[in-house]
C-alpha cells in the first residue's frame, strides 16, 4: 500500500510545502513529507507569498520547514513525487543500487490539464494558479492509490 509519499522540489519553500499541505487536507490517513533538491533553504519555513496563497484557500502551511532530499529517503517512502524533470533528474541521480521506489511528476496525475511540471511560482509570481494546479494533481494522485 502507498501511505508514505514525499514531494519534491527545487527550494522547498513553494511548490512541495504546498502539495504537502493541500495533501494532507484531501488524505489525512496518508504519512507525507516534503524536501528540496538544493540545501537552499533549509529550516525555513514556506516562503510567505506562498503561504498566504495557501491560507487563503484553507491550507495552513506555517508548521512546515525546508530540509534537503537524501538518498537515504528512497528507503522511506512509497513514492516520490517530482514537480519538474530538473528535481526528477536530481531524485533519480541519488537512487541506491537495488532500489525500486517510483519517482514520478506530481503534475501528470492532473485531469484535463496538458502539463508534466508545476511552474515554479518563486519565478512566476503566480502562487494561487499553482494551488490550482496541485489541487487537481492532488486529486488525480490520491484516486490512484
Ligand atoms: P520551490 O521554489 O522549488 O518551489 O521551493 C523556489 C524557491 C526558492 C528558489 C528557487 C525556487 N531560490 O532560488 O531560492
Amino acid at each position: 500500500m502507498t501511505t508514505r509519499i514525499l514531494f519534491v522540489c527545487l527550494g522547498n519553500i513553494c511548490r512541495s510545502p504546498a502539495a504537502e499541505g493541500v495533501v494532507r487536507v484531501f488524505a489525512p490517513e496518508l504519512e507525507l513529507d516534503s524536501a528540496g533538491t538544493s540545501d537552499w533553504h533549509v529550516q525555513e519555513p514556506p516562503y510567505r507569498p506562498m503561504q498566504v496563497a495557501a491560507k487563503a484557500r484553507g491550507y495552513d502551511l506555517s508548521d512546515l520547514r525546508a530540509r534537503q532530499f537524501t538518498a537515504g529517503d528512497f528507503a522511506v517512502f512509497d513514492l516520490i513525487l517530482a514537480m519538474d524533470r530538473d528535481n526528477l533528474a536530481r531524485i533519480e541521480a541519488l537512487r541506491p543500487a537495488g532500489s525500486d521506489t517510483p519517482v514520478r511528476l506530481f503534475a501528470e496525475y492532473a485531469a484535463g490539464r496538458d502539463l508534466s511540471e508545476v511552474p515554479d511560482p518563486y519565478y512566476t509570481r503566480d502562487f494561487d494558479g499553482v494551488l490550482s494546479l496541485i489541487e487537481d494533481a492532488a486529486r488525480g494522485m490520491i484516486s490512484t492509490l
